[in-house]
């Protein structure tokens, strides 16, 4: 666990629901149990764009944190279609950064990653930045090479001012969407080389705060297996997390482990 910090159950919605009125519904669904538990669970959902206000207006004074799903690294200008972190900033705490699928999709690089992260951090805003390798990385024992390059890169813009408000996710792209989460030793291994490599790019104190997720596949039957492993500070979590029962689910479960630990 980061220094004095509590574990972050991440909700990426990804580009769901298409309805605004069901986001709002999901919102409801999911409140009861994540305010009751927000004394020892941290938990931040990331809606699409267009949900983020009316997701604001309700989750205020919940004590539910509210991020996006990407933002640019410019705070305002010429650019179409983008939306700045000074723009986030009135609503959200939080931004998430290098998901797999924006670096497949839309060709995001580590250099965009990394600016995206430092414009967000200079904005106040909170930052999950995703990493993780793909299958055939993973098959080819290359999957440690591939995160830590990752990292490295994404953190050349930041410093250990910014740990407290860093978050790195470790997302093996072949267990996204898949049912096949990674096995939680994998798991626990990636995310202490992450740690190391954190503790390598930006100093050792601030290793000690970044907070480390996993993410692929989680869900309310194996999300014990990742938030109970000593290094673990949470889970990002896609699919499941459009089912406010499953998530109220895994809300509950993870603050049962930080109850016993
Ligand atoms: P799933 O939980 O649907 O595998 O997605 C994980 C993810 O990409 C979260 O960012």
């Amino acid at each position: 666990m980061g220094v004095a910090q509590l574990p972050l159950l991440a909700a990426n919605w990804k580009m769901n629901p298409i309805d605004g009125g069901a986001a709002l519904d999901l919102v409801k669904g999911i409140l009861p149990v994540a305010s009751e538990h927000s004394d020892r669970v941290e938990v931040a959902l990331f809606p699409p764009f267009p949900w983020l206000l009316g997701v604001a207006e309700m989750l205020d004074q919940t004590g539910i944190e509210l991020g996006a799903q990407d933002c640019f690294w410019e705070m305002s200008g010429a650019y179409t279609g983008e939306v700045s972190p000074a723009m986030l900033k009135g609503w959200c705490q939080w931004v998430l950064v290098g998901h797999s699928e924006r670096r497949a999709y839309l060709g995001e690089t580590d250099e965009m990653v990394a600016r995206k992260a430092a414009a967000a951090l200079s904005s106040d805003l909170s930052v999950i930045m995703c990493v993780g390798e793909l299958d055939e990385h993973y098959v080819a024992g290359k999957g440690d090479e591939v995160v830590s390059a990752q990292v490295r890169s994404g953190l050349s813009s930041c410093s250990a001012d910014d740990s407290s408000r860093l978050v790195i996710a470790y997302e093996p792209i072949w267990a996204i969407g898949t049912g096949k989460s990674a096995d939680p030793e994998h798991a626990y291994k990636t995310m202490r080389l992450i740690r190391r490599v954190v503790g390598e790019t930006i100093g050792a104190g601030a290793a000690r705060k970044v907070r480390v997720l996993y993410g692929g596949s989680v869900n309310s039957g194996n999300v014990e297996s990742y938030v109970e492993l000593p290094l673990c500070d949470g889970c990002l979590v896609g699919g499941a997390s459009l089912k406010a029962e499953e998530f109220s689910e895994i809300v509950k479960v993870t603050a049962a482990v930080y109850a016993h630990g």
